[in-house]
């Protein structure tokens, strides 16, 4: 098994999990909140640097009220309850997308937990909220865009390097794989620029099921993956598990 330095995960299928037991959505979201605690302390436990997490869409603003509402409830829950569980395990919590969008007591929580574990130097886990990854973009290019306009750069010095630095995600390294559950195949507009390079990896395990053995499963087909990078097995030999 290979631990990838940068986890990044599409966490699907709480619905469709609540369905099957004839439940509300919400339950399954709930249920998709206990996974969530599951998969950060292993991922501590097992030394990813990066996990970052797909919990809102910039999309999801599109769900029924009642929705979002539960979900905003379970967020605010969850920094609640963790705070403690990020402290003691050096946690470093950091939030990407257009949190401006969120209720004032949601980012108010959210500001206070990474300022509270700013310091701590072990995993770095990222909650992707009200992220949508074109929107993203769009938000880094009008930024570049006022530097040009205000004459403080030539459009000519705008590189890939200075537009990592102007994303959400200036402060993180590439993803190195991606897992998706529930057995849809989509990026669904998460970190389309970052993911470049990573390895995908699709599983039909709905995500309040998926468990330990479900994450280790994905770290070791991450293992057998060849990164090539663009160039060829012969420049990247010694870069393989094998
Ligand atoms: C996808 O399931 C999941 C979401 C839209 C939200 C993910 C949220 C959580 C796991 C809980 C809140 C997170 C934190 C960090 C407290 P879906 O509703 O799209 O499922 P479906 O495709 O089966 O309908």
């Amino acid at each position: 098994m290979r631990i990838p330095r940068h986890l990044a995960i599409i966490m699907d299928g709480n619905g469709r999990w609540a369905r099957q037991k004839s439940q509300p959505r919400v339950f399954g979201h709930r249920q998709g909140v206990e996974t969530v605690r599951r998969v950060v302390e292993e991922c501590s436990r097992l030394e990813v640097e990066y996990l970052t997490l797909y919990a809102f869409s910039y999309e999801n603003w599109g769900r029924p009220d009642e929705e979002i509402s539960a979900l905003m409830e379970l967020l605010t829950a969850y920094l609640k309850k963790e705070l403690e569980t990020m402290l003691s395990n050096s946690i470093r919590f950091n939030v990407i997308g257009d949190i401006e969008r969120l209720p004032t007591s949601v980012r108010r929580m959210l500001t206070d937990t990474i300022k509270r574990t700013e310091r701590n130097s072990g995993m770095t886990l990222t909650l992707a909220l009200s992220y949508g990854s074109r929107d993203e973009i769009t938000r880094a290019m009008r930024k570049i865009a006022r530097r040009v306009a205000d004459g403080e750069i030539s459009a000519d010095a705008i590189t890939e390097s200075m537009i990592d630095e102007h994303l959400d995600t200036a402060m993180l390294p590439e993803p190195d794989l991606l897992i998706r559950t529930s057995g849809e195949m989509r990026i669904s507009n998460f970190l389309l620029w970052q993911m470049a390079y990573t390895e995908l990896y699709f599983t039909h395990t709905l995500w309040p099921d998926f468990d330990h053995q479900h994450l280790h499963d994905a770290f070791r087909a991450f293992g057998r993956r060849r990164r090539r990078f663009g160039l060829t097995d012969e420049q990247r030999s010694g870069d393989f598990d094998e």
